[in-house]
């Protein structure tokens, strides 16, 4: 009974939904772990903040792909910092039954182009941003 319970859980946790390809620069969906910025899991420290997102690899440039099918809700805006205007946009979409938004990325014949996250942060591992619109773990959809 237990086992079951548990399997129920973990059923209803990841509902069968996976996130295909999100950047042509890395096929397998690999996470940014450790840079001199910070770490790239779910609630990693961000100062007095926590990190809301999962952040996923992809070399500035790179194209960006819906990682299934996805209607667009519009475009978001990242930073209220003017020194980082050359990487803030977002998406915000939905799809499978979730709604999530993809930072860093614009609107664009693939869905998107990785953004220069070099020339705002140097050195850091660049990566897709992504973040569910409830705030919650996105890590049982990779
Ligand atoms: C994203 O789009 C959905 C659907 O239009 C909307 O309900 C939600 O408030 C939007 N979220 C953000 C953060 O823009």
């Amino acid at each position: 009974m237990r086992r079951l319970l548990v399997l129920l859980a973990v059923l209803w946790v990841c509902d069968g939904v996976k996130f295909g390809q999100l950047c042509s620069s890395n096929p397998s969906n690999s996470r940014r772990t450790s840079d001199r910025w910070g770490q790239g899991q779910y609630g990693a420290g961000r100062g007095t903040r926590l990190h809301q997102g999962l952040d996923i690899k992809c070399s500035d440039g790179a194209a960006v792909y819906a990682p299934f099918d996805v209607t667009l809700n519009g475009k978001l805006t990242v930073y209220t910092d003017p020194s980082k205007a050359a990487i803030n946009e977002g998406i915000n979409l939905s799809g499978q039954g979730l709604c999530f938004k993809l930072f860093y990325v614009r609107k664009g014949q693939r869905i998107g182009t990785m953004l220069p996250m070099q020339s705002v942060y140097p050195g850091i591992t660049s990566h897709i941003h992504v973040q569910m619109c409830d705030k919650r773990d996105p890590t049982p959809y990779f």
